[in-house]
């Protein structure tokens, strides 16, 4: 079993975070808040996970500036996001940036999260229950095909 942690940010509706709870509650991996990850001994862990909610079409910045910043990153990482429209292409610039770091990208994954950003707000949000059971269900299958 890989030592896995998960990075991540989720601002909006905490969907991301409430989706990374769910799916990890009996799995061993580590989550930490992006606030925190810079008390984080990477030096442990034999994967990385980056997770975040999509904001105008991107990863969160903190991520980026993290993962630029990082020098103990261990060589395989994975990313995950939930965004409104459920677009799988929202991670292009965050699959780019772990390239230029030179770690092996092992997987991704996605789902739709709950989303009253701008105009959706005046409907009532897009994407309404989602994170739900069947997207923790993916990942929890996605997050077992990393670690073991
Ligand atoms: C400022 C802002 C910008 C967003 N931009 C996009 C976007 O470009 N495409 C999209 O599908 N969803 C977009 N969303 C919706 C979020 O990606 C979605 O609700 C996501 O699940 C939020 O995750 P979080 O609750 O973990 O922060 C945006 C939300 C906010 C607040």
């Amino acid at each position: 079993m890989l030592k896995t942690i998960i990075v991540y940010n989720s601002i909006h509706h905490k969907n991301t975070e409430k989706l990374l709870q769910l799916a990890c509650n009996d799995l061993e991996v580590d989550l930490v808040d992006i606030k925190f990850a810079k008390d984080t001994d990477l030096r442990l862990y034999e994967v990385i996970g980056f997770a975040s909610g999509i904001y105008h079409g991107n990863f969160h910045r903190s991520l980026f500036n993290y993962l630029e910043d990082c020098s103990q990153l261990p060589q395989k990482t994975f990313l995950i996001h939930t965004s409104g429209t459920g677009n799988a292409k929202y991670n292009s610039s965050f699959v780019e940036a772990v390239k230029t770091k030179g770690i092996d990208l092992i997987g991704s994954f996605h789902c739709k999260g709950f989303d009253t950003f701008g105009l959706f707000k005046y409907i009532g949000g897009i994407a309404k229950k989602h994170p739900n059971e069947k997207d923790v269900e993916n990942l929890k299958d996605f997050l077992q095909g990393i670690i073991e």
